[in-house]
């Protein structure tokens, strides 16, 4: 609950990418993609860069043995563009309230809510629930019409187990996104 209010807070004072962090998105997005970043809620752009700094701590923490697979440069950027772009498919209207309401309205009535997800013309509750349950969907998609496919596939998984389809590279960088978009 505390977890839950600190991240509410975060997010209605979060500023989005500024300065050097401006720099870094420049380097490491293509045009089309940094659109898409900037598409997304501050709360959101805020959200995506602290995954970033902690999937990059993560990497240097010779504890979870995953260094030698992801020594490639490739791989590394991969691994920045999957955290920049992961959370694409919320949207703009996807704002720390919203956020708070579908994580309120999916412990207090989970089936109810998983019922009423369906589309964005589907009202306040029905869209906010879509974008909530099914971002990743989304994201893939957005990011797979962009020809980013190893990204999409990545991506499509970030919040489901298993690894269907990804090579073992695909794999760590998925497990390390996964880990980094957990403590964010
Ligand atoms: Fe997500
Ligand atoms: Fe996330």
């Amino acid at each position: 609950m505390l977890y839950r209010m600190k991240q509410f807070f975060n997010g209605i004072f979060a500023q989005g990418a500024e300065g050097e962090e401006v720099e870094l998105l420049r380097e490491a997005l293509p045009e089309e993609e940094m659109r898409l970043f900037f598409q997304m809620n501050k709360a959101d752009q805020r959200h995506a860069l602290n995954v970033l700094k902690t999937a990059q701590s993560l990497l240097q923490d010779a504890g979870i043995g995953q260094q030698n697979v992801i020594q490639a440069e490739e791989a590394r950027k991969l691994l920045v563009r999957c955290c920049l772009l992961h959370d694409v498919g919320r949207g703009y209207e996807m704002g720390p309230v919203r956020k708070s309401l579908a994580v309120l309205l999916d412990s207090l009535f989970p089936n109810w809510a998983r019922e009423y997800d369906r589309n964005d013309a589907a009202g306040y509750l029905g869209k906010i629930l879509y974008r909530y349950y099914k971002h990743a969907a989304i994201g893939s998609e957005m990011l797979r019409k962009q020809g980013l496919t190893e990204e999409a596939k990545i991506v499509a998984l970030h919040h489901q187990e298993g690894f269907s389809g990804l090579d073992e590279q695909q794999k760590v960088i998925l497990l390390v996104l996964k880990q980094a978009d957990n403590l964010n």
